[in-house]
């Protein structure tokens, strides 16, 4: 199965733009017949807005939406993708990811640990980490600064993702490393699609990477490359979970001593 992460560059307050620039780095994604696609975070919106007024002009529904037209109609012939989206929803506005495979849409998570000014624009998501099950693949989703709370990418492990899909915009240099420790913690490959570009004053790390179940990077783009980075994966090797003979990293967990992790404080 050949999966890629999709790295580019979206401009806040430009949704036609933006537009375009998903138009592109899907045709390139089907020009090199990848399977599965992972683009960034906010990918429709940019990320550093000065008002609500921005946020809403960016925002739109799922899967009503232009973006997510434009991803419906990719996904279509055996495809899936996940996409970061500025979602507009009857509550109000949520940092989501968008999942769609054979052209219907499968879900969409909305993104529960809130980065920074997220905080001021974005409803803070309530539902678990979601695991969507297409042609006998399992891919788990998660959204950028998830990757700091290690229970997030263990739970799409337990709900038995075989990769971890990670739409990102970040701007912290240490998330690309930390992946790789969820890679080996979880023996589970991770695709994280982030932006380049620097808006308002705020620089994104690009370095869009995919990892194995032991955590060797299959790819790793540069700070400011853009488009497709691909790697061919056999998501099977993440069903074991063995470490050694004897040891196992899900089986060897010892749950009854880890209630202090489900108390508020
Ligand atoms: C982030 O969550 N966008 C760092």
């Amino acid at each position: 199965m050949r999966v890629a992460v999709g790295q580019i560059e979206p401009h806040v307050s430009e949704y036609k733009r933006n537009l375009q620039i998903i138009r592109d780095v899907l045709s390139e994604a089907k020009d090199v017949e990848i399977d599965v696609l992972v683009l960034p975070e906010l990918c429709n919106s940019g990320y550093v807005f000065e008002s609500r007024e921005e946020v809403e002009a960016s925002a739109e529904s799922i899967p009503e939406g232009q973006t997510s037209r434009e991803l419906i109609s990719w996904s279509r012939d055996g495809r899936f993708v996940v996409a970061g989206i500025c979602e507009r929803t009857k509550e109000g506005l949520h940092n989501s990811a968008a999942a769609f495979g054979d052209g219907k849409h499968f879900g969409t998570y909305r993104k529960i640990h809130l980065f920074l000014n997220e905080r001021d624009w974005f409803l803070q998501g309530n539902e678990e980490p979601p695991v969507y099950e297409h042609n006998e693949n399992r891919f788990g989703v998660m959204i950028c600064f998830d990757w700091a709370f290690p229970e997030v990418a263990r739970i799409l492990a337990l709900k038995q993702a075989q990769i971890i899909l990670h739409p990102s915009n970040l701007v912290l240099p240490y998330c690309q490393d930390a992946m790789v420790t969820r890679s080996i913690e979880n023996h589970i490959f991770t695709a994280t699609a982030n932006r380049t570009g620097t808006e308002r004053g705020v620089t994104f790390s690009g370095s869009s990477q995919i990892t194995d179940v032991n955590g060797k990077r299959l790819v790793r783009m540069g700070l400011s490359d853009s488009g497709i980075g691909w790697a061919d994966v056999e998501l099977k090797l993440a069903d074991s979970k063995s470490i050694t003979a004897r040891n196992d990293s899900l089986r060897d967990r010892r749950p009854g001593l880890y209630t202090r992790l489900t108390q508020d404080d």
